[in-house]
């Protein structure tokens, strides 16, 4: 039996005694409490009341892939093959993976609870606690060769900005070329890894997401970093919901690219612009300026006493300048 199911009983956050949960799993006494010892040893709280049961202490929001499923318009249902996982490496590793298993057409989206791996930009490693954030990955493919990427990674951000301020969200932010900001603190992140061309002209990319969700706690990441639920209290964020809002945006967002191109994006990318009017260093001094948006193809523009200067993505890091 799943520590899944009693954590599932529990959520409630009522007392629950041992015979009636016995009951409802249809197993032994004992082995409830096996599983009740499983979830406390995962990290959830859980008090045993004397004679009376056991009751939740840990707020919970379990995944579900039904629950994420049936939130889905049925067209898109149709589209994405997606596993919801309680434990993985890499949801993007995780993708590459099943790729080779499913039918060519289908995208291939995985969610995971927790992360034993988890990867960021630049060889970072990506702090994915159980429970607490949404990691989530999706196989896309897109025509017209590796020339026609300009501009893809940015396109995601703000497919999840949008999908965000929907759910309730306020100010979401892009700090080029895509990490997700909320007052002034990192909230999310985007890898894309290009995966080659499959066959002529079609390339095969993998969408890995972070978003920070319920996490208040997180003693070993090294910069400013916020959650949906310390920017704000009092929602009840849910993570199946949001994650198919991301579901349909990020799809969404890849079927408007691969008909329209960037250029439909590159507004809405702007007008979330953490850096616009900001004066900007690269991390190791060889640009200097204030910032001044993206061009067509997605890179970003500093201006200094020379001129304007375009960043490409992937070729240097951008921070704000110190006063
Ligand atoms: C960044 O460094 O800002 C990007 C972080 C991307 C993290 C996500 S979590 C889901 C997916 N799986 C991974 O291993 N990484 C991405």
């Amino acid at each position: 039996m799943k520590a899944n199911l009693v954590i599932g009983l529990l959520a409630d956050g009522q007392v629950h005694s041992g015979e009636s949960l016995a009951n409802q799993l249809a197993v032994s006494r004992t082995a409830v409490w096996k599983q009740v010892r499983k979830a406390m040893e995962q990290g959830y709280r859980i008090e045993t009341i004397r004679g009376k049961g056991y009751r939740m202490l840990t707020r919970v929001d379990l995944l579900s892939r039904n629950a994420v499923l049936e939130r889905l318009d049925s067209n898109l249902r149709q589209r994405v093959d997606l596993s919801v996982l309680d434990e993985v490496d890499s949801t993007n590793a995780e993708v590459i993976r099943r790729q080779a298993e499913i039918s060519p057409g289908t995208i291939p989206v995985c969610i995971a609870d927790c992360q034993t791996a988890g990867r960021g930009r630049r060889g970072r490693p990506w702090r994915s606690p159980r429970g607490e954030n949404i990691y989530i990955s999706f196989g896309l493919t897109f025509p017209g060769g590796f020339a026609m990427l300009d501009g893809l990674s940015l396109v995601f951000g703000v497919a999840i900005a949008e999908a965000l301020e929907v759910a309730g969200a306020q100010d979401i932010g892009l700090k080029w070329p895509n990490d997700l900001y909320c007052s002034g603190r990192k909230l999310g992140g985007i890898l894309v890894e290009l995966q080659g061309e499959l066959e002529e002209g079609v390339v095969r990319v993998i969408v890995g997401v972070g978003l920070n969700v319920h996490m208040t706690a997180a003693p070993d990441v090294d910069q400013p970093w916020t959650s949906l639920a310390r920017e704000l209290e009092g929602q009840d964020w849910q993570r199946n919901a949001l994650a198919s809002a991301l579901v349909t945006s990020v799809v969404g967002a890849a079927d408007e690219f691969s008909a329209s191109g960037f250029s439909p994006f590159r507004e809405r990318w702007q007008g979330r612009d953490i850096f616009s009017g900001r004066q900007l260093a690269a991390k190791q001094g060889e640009v200097a300026g204030t910032g001044r948006g993206i061009d067509d193809q997605g890179n970003y523009l500093i201006e200094s006493t020379d001129g304007v200067e375009a960043v490409r993505a992937g070729e240097i890091s951008l921070r704000v300048a110190a006063p």
